[in-house]
């Protein structure tokens, strides 16, 4: 076997722990790749996308999980329809994910209390803003009340943002990967169910 060559090449039974190994990185590894997928979502009008950050991949549950306020339009896209779609590229492995499944809206229960002590006052700060997220301005504004804007927030003032703080939690049913090689590239689809997954070889 060649030596630059991945082993799930030619074996697809490696592909669904490549793919979670990558997943789990970006939910810690800031320079990684897979922190920052697109997530498109079904609007009334049709598709729309855009980028969050990748905070927990949960292997054992199929499982993929961002913030978010709870005033954002997301939330009332997912209420409506909750297919969701995740989109990530990882440039230098030359690894495509999309991944497709279906969204949960938490809020102001135990897994949110859990990540929002978590949460950093820098990150609690976009959960301070007074207007819901989309709202019109006759300024330019970043929303956060004008006492915070470019400074710190003390962590008890940042507690307030707890009232806009969602967590979406999608329970992932199909992965499509796709590997670009010069010598030819590899693409599989990989079914998931709460019992095992199933890969199957697709012409990229
Ligand atoms: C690098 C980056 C990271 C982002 N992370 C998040 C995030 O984790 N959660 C979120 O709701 N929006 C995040 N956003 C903002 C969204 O892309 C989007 O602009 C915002 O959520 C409003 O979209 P909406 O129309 O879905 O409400 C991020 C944007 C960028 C550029």
């Amino acid at each position: 076997m060649n030596n630059s060559e991945p082993g799930f090449y030619n074996n697809k039974d490696l592909i669904l722990d490549e793919i979670w190994a990558l997943l789990t990185k970006g939910v810690t590894d800031r320079s990684e790749d897979f922190r920052l997928p697109v997530v498109v979502l079904n609007s009334h009008s049709g598709p729309d996308a855009r980028i969050v950050v990748l905070r927990g991949a949960f292997q054992e549950r199929n499982t993929l999980r961002f913030h978010t306020d709870i005033r954002s339009e997301k939330i009332e896209f997912i209420k409506n329809n909750n297919e969701i779609y995740f989109l990530f590229y990882n440039k230098e492995r030359k690894i495509q994910v999309r991944a497709a499944g279906n969204a949960t809206i938490h809020y102001k229960n135990k897994t949110t209390e859990e990540a929002w002590k978590k949460t950093q006052v820098i990150s609690r700060k976009c959960y301070l803003a007074s207007n819901a997220p989309g709202t019109r301005s006759e300024i330019p504004t970043s929303g956060i009340p004008e006492q915070y804007e470019g400074k710190n927030v003390p962590i008890e003032e940042s507690e307030v943002g707890y009232e806009n703080f969602s967590i979406i939690e999608s329970k992932i049913h199909t992965f499509e990967w796709l590997y670009l090689a010069s010598k030819g590239h590899r693409r599989a689809k990989i079914k998931l169910t709460d019992h095992g997954s199933e890969a199957t070889w697709v012409t990229p």
